[in-house]
């Protein structure tokens, strides 16, 4: 390495890093990539010789960065991506300059690790015994906490091994709620659940979990033999901002030995503000909770965190001994609570940066800006005589649709249309949202969760809306 170039080509590259991030704003939400662009960078063929570090800053800045889409714009609301944190942008360089591997023997950044996971179970609202680790993201971080219940439940029904495992096991069966995120689906696939075994317990109005509905089943499943084990609920559901109710849910739990999981993706952290935290009492007595810091605290992706209120838990399910591998049993490593040998040390100092870039009350702040620019959004769309707000969540996620045309007045000729308004918005540059399907119709979605955010991107998304609506009836 020549360390003069090295110096140089850094410098250059942090220069282009503030000019990115300062500009984001002046740039299309949006830019689709070009077929033959698309093909070029797939195709994945090596050069015999290197090239100079130089060319690298060149290749990001004429092939990669011209194609975002939207996540880091402040007119992006299609789904739940927030722009990278400043502190969490440089702390990112720092950590792959460091490049500990957080899994096992000792280093600071696995320490820091520890620290922050606590910080965030604080944030959260947990039993203070709470531990866990970062993960790549929700979808991780809900896999591990589904494998922990597993884990325990067969242990506490002495089924970990022998003809007992299997038969506890083929028995097995959980509960989320229809409006659950597909992670839980994916993460039960992997533990081994058949997929009829993962009960879709119906939601109310609300889109909340219909409680009665829940404990029925269950009573139902353990009458016909079958072993319910877990309930995961929703605290902030993707599609409109739903919490399920946690303290009922516990309930059940308690009444029959399940474990209850709460996925808060990127509604975990909702306690801190004022005006939610009704919805989150009971957070406390959780068993474990997703939190993805990459959603709304604005950390690099990705940085998801799975809490587990007795963290032993997660050592139970996924502490393995090799003879390559002898760790300390009163510091265990990192890689003894999750499927993770080497992981990175970016997740812990990149969250660990943007947290204390923050503090708490600057955290509390960030969730109370979406809030308000959401109300904002949510007035907006009542005021609006050719709009119609279709979810009442408290959480930033607004699910609207166009006033039915009094030509044709067909739901599903409006469905066709809402798809077309987002393609249509999208490809324009200006702003971008995405449809959700929210009670059995498609309809529009905007999701806010970015600090750059203001009341003028709000207003040119709905613009922007009219103006495709206008120009898909007429055309
Ligand atoms: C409620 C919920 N859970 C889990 C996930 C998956 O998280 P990730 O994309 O970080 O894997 C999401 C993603 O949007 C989500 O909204």
């Amino acid at each position: 390495m020549d360390l003069k170039v090295f110096r140089d080509e850094l410098a250059a590259a942090a220069d282009w890093v503030a000019d990115y991030l300062g500009q984001i704003a002046r740039r299309p939400v949006a830019r689709p990539i070009p077929s033959a662009h698309r093909q070029a960078l797939a195709a994945g063929v090596l050069p015999q010789e290197g090239q100079d570090l130089g060319a690298l800053l060149d290749f990001v800045d004429r092939e990669i960065a011209p194609f975002p889409t939207g996540n880091g714009h402040p007119a992006f609301f299609a789904w739940i991506n927030s722009p990278p944190s400043p502190a969490g942008v440089i702390a990112e360089l720092l950590a792959t300059a460091i490049n500990a591997t957080c899994g096992m023997g000792e280093h600071a950044l696995m320490d820091l690790e520890r620290g922050v996971v606590r910080d965030l179970a604080s944030l959260a609202g947990m039993a203070p015994t709470t531990g866990g680790v970062l993960t790549s993201g929700g979808s991780m971080a809900n896999l591990l906490c589904l494998g922990a219940a597993r884990t325990w439940f067969l242990r506490h029904h002495g089924a970990t091994d022998g003809p007992a495992y299997d038969q506890v096991h083929a028995r097995l069966t959980a509960y989320h709620s229809d409006q659950a995120h597909m992670s839980v689906a994916k993460a039960a696939a992997v533990i081994g659940l058949p997929p009829w075994r993962l009960r879709a317990v119906p939601s109310t109005a609300e889109q909340r979990m219909d409680v009665e509905a829940l404990r029925a089943m269950v009573d139902a499943d353990r009458a016909s033999g079958l072993l319910p084990f877990c309930v995961v609920s929703n605290l902030g559901s993707t599609a409109s901002g739903a919490v399920d109710p946690i303290e009922a849910i516990t309930r059940v739990c308690r009444t029959h030995g399940l474990w209850h999981h709460a996925d808060g993706a990127w509604g975990g952290l909702g306690a801190l503000v004022p005006e939610l935290a009704p919805l989150y009492r009971g957070v406390a007595d959780l068993d474990s909770l997703t939190v993805d810091p990459h959603k709304t605290l604005s950390v690099p992706v990705g940085c998801g965190a799975a809490l587990v209120t007795e963290p032993s838990r997660l050592r139970d399910a996924f502490a393995f001994r090799a003879s390559y591998l002898a760790g300390d049993q009163d510091w265990p490593w990192m890689s003894d609570y999750t499927i993770e040998l080497t992981r990175p040390g970016t997740r812990a100092l990149t969250l660990w940066a943007t947290l204390r870039h923050l503090g708490r009350s600057g955290v509390i702040a960030l969730l109370q800006h979406y809030q308000d620019l959401a109300r904002y959004l949510r007035r907006r769309v009542q005021e609006h005589p050719g709009l119609e707000l279709c979810n009442d969540s408290t959480l930033p996620v607004v699910c609207f649709r166009l006033a039915a045309d009094t030509e044709t007045g067909r739901p599903d000729a409006r469905a066709d249309l809402h798809t077309a308004v987002a393609a249509r918005v999208q490809a324009r540059g200006h702003a971008y949202l995405a449809t959700v399907c929210h009670d059995g119709e498609t309809v529009l979605r905007a999701c806010v969760c970015n600090y750059l955010t203001t009341t003028d991107d709000v207003d040119t998304l709905l613009e922007e809306v009219q103006a495709a609506a206008e120009h898909l009836r007429t055309t």
